[in-house]
C-alpha cells in the first residue's frame, strides 16, 4: 500500500517571512525528519499561485528559488526518496483539474472565502465609514438623508473600484489549492490559521465529488482539528503584525515593520523586535484579547525555543520589565536568523536542480492517475 501523503505549499512573493516557516515550513521539517518511513512529505512552490495579486514578474524566478533554498536550509532531507520539492506549474495536472473542480464549484462558495474578501477589498464598512465621515463632514453631529445617500455611494463606488481589479485567478485560488492538495490525495496539510477556510473547502469538493460518482475519486484530508492534533497543537497557529498585533504578519504588508522576514538581517530584526508594539497594562501575561503585543511575543518566544505556550508565559508572568522580555525574544531571533541565513549561504544549488527534476516526474506520475480516474469519472475519457 503507497504511504499516506503529507504535503504543503508556500507560495514565492518577496520574502518569507517567520509566520510562514512556524506556520508550515516547520512542521513539514519535522515530520520529514521523523517520519519519512511512514509518509510521503510534499513541500512545493505553488507558483501559480503567486500572481494572484500583481507581482514583479521579473523577481519571479528568483522568489521561487529562494522558497527552493529555504526548504533546503531549514533541514529538509531532500536525498530521501519519499520527500519531494516542486513547482506547481511544472505538472500541468494542476491547471487541468483546476478547470474540473470549477465545474463542481459554486460562485457564491468562492465568494464567501475570507482571503478573497480581504484581498478584494471588501472592506469594513463601519471603519470606512467614519473615515468618509471624518474626511467630509468634519463638524457634522445629525446627518440629514441627503448626506447618509451620499455616503452610501461613496461606499459602493470603493467597493467597486476594488472588486473590478481583483483578478479572477484571486477568486479561483482556493480551487487551485484544492486541486494542489487532492491529486497526491493528501492526508495531512500544516497551514496557518489563514488556510483553514481553504482546507474545508478542499474537504467539501472532495467530498462532493465521491458522492456524486459514487466511488473515492480523492482521500478527503482530515479534519482541521484532527490535523492540529497531528501536529501536536491544540489551535491554528496566526504570527500577528508586530507593529499592530490585531491582524496577522504577512508578506504582503507594505511597510514591513512589523514583520519578521526570514531575509532580514540579524540586527534589523532585534530592532524590529525592540520596538514592538505592546501595552500599558505593566506586566507580562498571556492574554491575546488585552496584551495581543505581548502575547505575540511569548508565542514567537515558545516557537524560536520550541516549548510549549503555557510555559513560556508562566516563566514571565507579572515580569514588569517589557525591555528585559523583549531583548530576550530579540536574542533568540537573532541566533535563529543567523543560523538559518548562514545554512542558507551554504545550500547547493545543484541538488536542488535534481532533486526538482526527479520530484517533478515522480509528481506528474501521481498526479497524472489521480486527474485520469477524475477524467473518467466525468466522462472525458473511456
Ligand atoms: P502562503 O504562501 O500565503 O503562506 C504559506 C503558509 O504560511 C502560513 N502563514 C502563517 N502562519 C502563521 N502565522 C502567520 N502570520 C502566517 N502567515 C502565513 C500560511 O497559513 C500558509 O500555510 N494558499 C497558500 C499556499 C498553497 C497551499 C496549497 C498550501 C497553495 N496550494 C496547498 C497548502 C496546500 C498560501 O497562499 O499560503
Amino acid at each position: 500500500m503507497s504511504k499516506q501523503v503529507i504535503l504543503t505549499g508556500i507560495r514565492a512573493n518577496n520574502d518569507l517571512t517567520i509566520g510562514n516557516y512556524f506556520g508550515a515550513i516547520l512542521p513539514m521539517i519535522d515530520m520529514a525528519t521523523t517520519r519519512a518511513e511512514e509518509f510521503q512529505v510534499n513541500l512545493f512552490v505553488p507558483d501559480l499561485h503567486s500572481f494572484t495579486t500583481p507581482v514583479d514578474h521579473s523577481e519571479l524566478q528568483s522568489a521561487i528559488w529562494n522558497n527552493l533554498r529555504i526548504f533546503v536550509a531549514s533541514g529538509l532531507p531532500i536525498d530521501q526518496p519519499d520527500i519531494h520539492i516542486y513547482r506547481q506549474s511544472y505538472i500541468p495536472a494542476h491547471s487541468e483539474m483546476t478547470w474540473i473542480l470549477d465545474c463542481f464549484t459554486g460562485f457564491g462558495q468562492l465568494e464567501r472565502m475570507t482571503q478573497f474578501k480581504d484581498k478584494a477589498g471588501q472592506f469594513d464598512a463601519v471603519f470606512q465609514m467614519n473615515d468618509i465621515i471624518a474626511n467630509n463632514y468634519p463638524n457634522i453631529n445629525t446627518f440629514d438623508v441627503k448626506d447618509v445617500m451620499k455616503i452610501f455611494d461613496e461606499l459602493h463606488k470603493m467597493e467597486k473600484e476594488n472588486r473590478d481589479s481583483a483578478t479572477v485567478g484571486l477568486f479561483n485560488y482556493p480551487v487551485l489549492m484544492a486541486s494542489d492538495i487532492l491529486l497526491y490525495n493528501a492526508t495531512y496539510v500544516p497551514v496557518g490559521d489563514d488556510q483553514t477556510q481553504h482546507l474545508e473547502f478542499t474537504r467539501d469538493i472532495a467530498e462532493r465529488l465521491n458522492s456524486k460518482f459514487n466511488q473515492e475519486l480523492f482521500t478527503v484530508p482530515k479534519a482541521v482539528k484532527e490535523q492540529h492534533e497531528f501536529f501536536g497543537k491544540d489551535q491554528g497557529l496566526r504570527i500577528k503584525d508586530l507593529q499592530d498585533p490585531t491582524k496577522k504578519m504577512s508578506k504582503s504588508d507594505e511597510t514591513g515593520k512589523g514583520v519578521l522576514f526570514l531575509n532580514d538581517n540579524p540586527d534589523e530584526a532585534v530592532k524590529k523586535i525592540m520596538s514592538a508594539e505592546t501595552d500599558s497594562v505593566g506586566s507580562v501575561n498571556l492574554d491575546w484579547e488585552n496584551q495581543p503585543g505581548i502575547s505575540n511575543l511569548l508565542q514567537i518566544l515558545a516557537l524560536l525555543t520550541r516549548r510549549d505556550i503555557q510555559e513560556v508565559a508562566s516563566e514571565w508572568q507579572g515580569n514588569e520589565r517589557y525591555g528585559d522580555f523583549k531583548k530576550a525574544v530579540a536574542d533568540e531571533m537573532r541566533e535563529f536568523l543567523t543560523d538559518l541565513q548562514s545554512k542558507l549561504a551554504a545550500v547547493n544549488d545543484e541538488e536542488i536542480q535534481q532533486k526538482l527534476v526527479s520530484s517533478e516526474v515522480a509528481m506528474t506520475v501521481q498526479a497524472g492517475q489521480t486527474l485520469l480516474n477524475v477524467q473518467k469519472a466525468v466522462g472525458l475519457r473511456a
